[in-house]
């Protein structure tokens, strides 16, 4: 959840007009991830000013505040930080006061803006009470700001990057923050912990370097000496070690002071040159900006002044975790307009009508159909390993989740591996045997949600191999798993997660070719389910021209409260992830039924008057899916059937149809999602619902 974006200009002039909105378009960028509230914290018009602008509700709302109240926005600055943050509630109701930015004090000698959850914020709250600081928030992130002042207070000759690595020594949970302070002005801290955080880099001159070095300290050595005495730490709270006493008076080591240089961004001759920084929690807020980003990584902290960026990482003592001592300063390439709306009316219409091409670059160098081959380059080391797995265990949430149910049978069929399919919540409550045999594999659009990444470090710990189906480069999962494949969809700004789960299924499908190769009896169906991934981009075009009539059809549901869809085999998973869509865009009630059960009690409900949708392509158990249907017509229900093009069975006056192109049996979910996708489109269209941000939802759930 919640978005974070920072602005740090250096020997670059900027009016405070430039800098706000740039700070605002981040956030809108970021909407997507929490859209409670919104604010920023800015250089005021004196020395150790600073401006604050918070709002509830959405980017726009902080927008037109800040023309209401503007302050001088001619004021020119050649090096000036700004942080900003857009929210979705978790500690605190969404209110003005809760919005982020916090600050240590009432004039906000530090601000902190907070992706993630501190989970210590209470003892850290209690032991700074103690201190005398008085909280005004609900929030956990205050205590952030206002540890730091206490430890600058303590200490007031500590450098940003010391100060900042003392409070983070401090707090226990998930983050990635940026921390800004009068007392360093122009400079800006980040830290990440469980919480994507990106910095983008503008130049005047061409970078000479694509990689940062990373200063590794130890994590007592970087900071002030503790003195048994002088500690004022709580007995009982063991997590505070030392915490927040007289020991920070303890003068800090000089040599630890701007030990580190970046390489970065120096000149030729070693003197500052001017540069733009920005930080966010994607890189879909930089891109306008530049396409020049590193990724920090997990314990990273990043400390940006004076045109530098330097890297530190805080490990404890004799650990080795593995990371490498440099970050690579990495050329992006999603364009500007693959995040814009384009000609769509929503970010949810265009991914969803993005199908055809997502599926498409899914496969893009991996699926040869003329010589039938599939290649996944970021599993081919592991491949065999995973053959020779005791089980694959899929884990995911929410439509990732739901992609993994409609591929289970396919990759039963071709691999004969023992599949379960688990979610991350669920798996984890259960603590579920997980064995060194064991392959993992992880589905997630964003790869940052909490749940699965939890489940990720289980598995891990347990030594189970781990397998990434990603789509956010550079993601958590994308980091974490030993290999894995990115499904390369492009960024999904809707919250509700369309062509994602088409490039998940597509991308999936292919890992389970993959494990097939070597079985000989399954050489046909895998030959037949190649050729049918060579058609499926045209036949998902066919599909999405019955956008017109799936927009009519919807005008029966209006005023409706409930509606169930049906769905047997693998397209029961469709029928999941349609009733998902229903809810989460137009808020009526959907419930998603195995056909097989209707009659074992949801068929109570049937009658004339509630809106049914039943999946009723051909397969294999097409006749058993024909008994549902049966049972629906006698109870004088009238189904809208989603069936195969020509299909006779089903006379128009009984029913209401929506013609798919058929495709290989395994394949056919790709299809048949799609007037699911729609019909929740036009339903919340209809309903004039604000359809890419829908209540109470945010696009990366980072909270457990
Ligand atoms: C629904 C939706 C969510 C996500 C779920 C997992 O449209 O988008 O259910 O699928 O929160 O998110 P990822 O795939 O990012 O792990």
């Amino acid at each position: 959840m919640c978005g974070i974006f920072g602005y740090i200009n250096y020997l670059v002039e900027k009016d405070r007009r430039y800098i706000i909105d740039t700070l605002v378009n981040g956030l809108a960028r970021l909407e997507y991830r929490g859209y409670d509230s919104a604010g920023f914290a800015i250089d005021g018009d004196k020395k150790n000013e600073v401006f604050a602008f918070k709002e509830v509700g959405k980017v726009a709302k902080l927008r037109k505040l800040v023309e209401d109240e503007a302050p001088d926005m001619t004021k020119v600055f050649d090096n000036h930080a700004g942080i900003a943050h857009t929210r979705w509630a978790t500690h605190g109701s969404p209110s003005r006061l809760n919005c982020h930015p916090h600050r240590s004090d009432p004039k906000w000698e530090f601000a902190v803006v907070h992706n993630g959850i501190i989970t210590n914020y209470k003892e850290l709250r209690a032991l700074l009470e103690q201190k005398g600081f008085k909280f005004e928030t609900e929030t956990d992130t205050e205590a952030i700001a206002k540890l730091a002042k206490y430890i600058y207070d303590n200490n007031p000759h500590l450098d940003f990057t010391t100060l900042a690595k003392t409070v983070i020594k401090e707090l226990q949970g998930a983050f990635g923050l940026l921390l800004k302070s009068v007392h360093f002005p122009g400079e800006v801290v980040a830290a990440r912990k469980g919480s994507p955080l990106v910095v983008g880099v503008r130049t005047a001159r061409k970078m000479k370097v694509d990689f940062v070095d990373v200063e590794t300290t130890d994590q007592n050595e970087a900071l002030p000496a503790e003195t048994a005495s002088q500690n004022l730490a709580l007995k009982k709270s063991p997590g505070l070690r030392a915490s927040l006493g007289a020991s920070l008076l303890a003068p800090p080591d000089k040599s630890l002071l701007h030990r580190s240089q970046s390489r970065a961004f120096l000149s030729d001759d070693g003197m500052p040159q001017p540069a733009e920084f920005f930080l966010s929690s994607d890189p879909s807020a930089i891109i306008e900006h530049t396409k020049k980003v590193l990724y920090l990584e997990d314990d990273d902290i990043a400390h940006i002044h004076e045109g530098q960026l330097n890297i530190h990482r805080l490990k404890k003592q004799g650990e080795h975790d593995g990371t490498s001592n440099v970050r690579a300063i990495q050329t992006i390439e999603i364009e500007l307009q693959e995040i814009m709306k384009g000609r769509f009316e929503h970010f949810m219409q265009k991914e969803i009508f993005e199908q055809p091409e997502s599926v498409v670059n899914a496969m893009r160098g991996r699926l040869n159909v003329e010589e039938k081959t599939v290649t996944l380059g970021g599993l081919r080391q592991y491949i065999g390993t995973i053959r020779r797995c005791r089980r694959l265990i899929f884990i995911a949430c929410g439509t990732s989740y739901h992609s993994c149910m409609a591929v289970r049978g396919a990759f039963e069929e071709l691999t004969e591996i023992p599949i379960s399919v688990e979610l991350a919540s669920d798996f984890l409550d259960r603590q579920a045997p997980v064995f060194r045999d064991d392959t993992c594999v992880f589905v997630s659009q964003s790869g940052e949600t909490a749940d699965s990444l939890m489940a990720l470090r289980y598995c891990l710990e347990r030594g189970a191999l781990t397998v990434g189906i990603v789509n956010v480069v550079g993601s958590s999962i994308s980091l974490m798993t030993h290999c894995g494949v990115h499904i390369n969809a492009g960024p999904e700004i809707g919250v509700a997660s369309t062509k994602a789960y088409t490039s998940q299924f597509v991308c999936m499908i292919m890992f389970a070719l993959s494990l097939s190769e070597d079985r000989a009896s399954k050489q046909k169906k895998r030959l037949e389910i190649m050729e049918g991934l060579g058609k499926i981009s045209e036949q998902v075009k066919e599909v999405l021209k019955m956008d017109q009539d799936i927009k009519n059809l919807c005008l029966k549901f209006k005023d409706q409260k409930s509606m169930l869809l049906l769905g047997r085999g693998a397209q029961h998973a469709t029928a999941l992830e349609g009733a998902l869509k229903i809810k989460e865009i137009s808020y009526l009630h959907c419930e998603a039924v195995m056909s097989g059960e209707l009659k074992h009690g949801v068929l109570a409900l049937v009658d004339e008057s509630l809106p049914i949708v039943m999946i009723l392509t051909r397969d294999d158990i097409f006749s058993k899916s024909l008994n549902a249907y049966q049972q629906v017509i006698a109870r004088k229900g009238r189904p809208i059937v989603i069936c195969n093009t020509g299909d006779t069975e089903f006379p128009g006056e009984k029913t209401d149809k929506i013609e798919v192109p058929k495709t290989v049996d395994i394949l056919q979910g790709v299809l048949n999602v799609i007037p699911l996708q729609l019909m929740a489109y036009w339903l919340a269209v209809a309903e004039g619902l604000n359809v890419d941000f829908p209540r109470n939802l945010a696009k990366s759930v980072t909270v457990e």
